[in-house]
C-alpha cells in the first residue's frame, strides 16, 4: 500500500472512530456553543465564560467543568433547584452539546504560583 493511501486508511479510521464513539459530544462546535450560550440566556446567571457568581449561580462555575455531559444535560434538563430547567423544546441538545463544547474551549486559569505578583 502506498503511503499516500495508508494515510488515507488512518484518516477514515479515526474520523469514523470519532462519529462512532464520541456522537454528539465531538460532533460539537465551540463556536456555536457560545452564540447558544449567550442566546440561551446562561450568561445572565453564568457570566459569558461560565465564571459564575456567588450571587447569581451559587457559587457555581461552569468553565472547564468537571461534569461528564451526560450529568451535565441532566441537570440542565432536570434541576427542579435555583436554576429553572431547559426542556429540549427550548434547548435542542446539539445546541446543548455546543454550549458543553464551548465550555470546555475556554483556556483554564494560570496557576498561581506562575503569577509573580502573588508571590510572597
Ligand atoms: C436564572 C439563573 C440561571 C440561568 C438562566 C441558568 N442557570 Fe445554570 N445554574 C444556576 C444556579 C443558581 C446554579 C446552581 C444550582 C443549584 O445550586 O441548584 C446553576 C447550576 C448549573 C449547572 C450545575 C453546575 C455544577 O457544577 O453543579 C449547570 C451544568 C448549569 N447551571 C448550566 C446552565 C446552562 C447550560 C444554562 C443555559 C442554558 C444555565 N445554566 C442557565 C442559575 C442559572
Amino acid at each position: 500500500m502506498s503511503a499516500r493511501n495508508q494515510i488515507r486508511v488512518s484518516w477514515t479510521v479515526i474520523v469514523t472512530t470519532c462519529v462512532l464513539v464520541g456522537g454528539p459530544v465531538l460532533a460539537a462546535s465551540a463556536e456555536n456553543g457560545k452564540t447558544a450560550f449567550v442566546t440561551h440566556g446562561c450568561w445572565q446567571c453564568h457570566g459569558f465564560q461560565g465564571q459564575g457568581s456567588v450571587a447569581t449561580s451559587n457559587g457555581a462555575v461552569l468553565s472547564n467543568t468537571a461534569l461528564p455531559f451526560e450529568a451535565f444535560e441532566g441537570f440542565v434538563r432536570g434541576t427542579n433547584r435555583a436554576m429553572p430547567p431547559f426542556s429540549e423544546k427550548i434547548l435542542s441538545s446539539a445546541d446543548l452539546a455546543d454550549i458543553y463544547a464551548y465550555l470546555q474551549s475556554i483556556p483554564k486559569p494560570q496557576d498561581m504560583s506562575n503569577i509573580p505578583l502573588l508571590k510572597p
